[in-house]
């Protein structure tokens, strides 16, 4: 018999603690693999940690997770019923965009969280996470003000992934007109996953 999601995702976790597969790795604190249920229904994806993930090692617990836990709570769901990481697993310093052959060294433990966790919905947080998983699913990645709430339909070894991507939650920190924009998406992620 097969390892179960749980050792699997344990020892995919152990991995990136102990990558050094690019330079974050010798300026980190900690990783961040990711957080939440091994079997949630929909995964959230942002770019890279900041400065309080890497000091504690969990993602999305900074300014811009509290956006993310308000968000989730208006469309009735908790953090350990779903699953939160990122594109990238160290923090890139001074918090600045994570460069393509970061992404490129650190997607791939992505690649197989998806693949353990199988989820039926992926929400890609801003543009870096857009841009790579619909490259990644064969989808051409666009602006996000064009994009954010629409759905691409990925076909996978294990069935549906429904992609849609929104802005990424720490955007609507600066611009108060976005957090109207995220929650109609989050409205449309609710009406997606009463479906699944
Ligand atoms: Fe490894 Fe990713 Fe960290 Fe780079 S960012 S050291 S690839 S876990
Ligand atoms: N921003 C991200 O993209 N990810 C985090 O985990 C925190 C802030």
């Amino acid at each position: 018999m097969g390892m179960g999601k749980e050792e699997l995702m344990k020892k995919l976790e152990e991995r990136i603690r102990n990558c050094q597969k690019c330079p974050l790795g010798q300026l980190r604190t900690n990783a961040v693999p990711g957080a939440g249920s091994y079997d949630a229904k929909v995964m959230f994806v942002g770019e890279a940690p900041g400065y309080w993930e890497d000091q504690r090692g969990l993602p999305f617990v900074g300014r811009a997770g509290k956006v993310l836990d308000e968000l989730l709570a208006e469309i009735g769901l908790s953090r350990d019923e779903v699953y939160i990481t990122n594109v990238v697993k160290c923090r890139p310093p001074g918090n600045r965009d994570p460069t393509e052959e970061e992404i490129k060294a650190c997607a791939p433990y992505l690649d197989r969280q998806i693949d353990i966790i199988r989820p039926k919905v992926i929400v890609p947080l801003g543009r870096h996470s857009m841009r790579y998983l619909l490259e990644k699913f064969g989808f051409k990645a666009e602006p996000i003000s064009k994009i954010h709430g629409k759905t691409f339909r990925a076909r996978t070894l294990f069935g549906e992934i429904v992609i849609m991507p929104t802005y990424h939650p720490a955007a609507a920190l600066y611009k108060p007109q976005l957090l109207e924009a995220i929650r109609e998406d989050f409205r449309k992620l609710k009406t997606l996953l009463e479906e699944k």
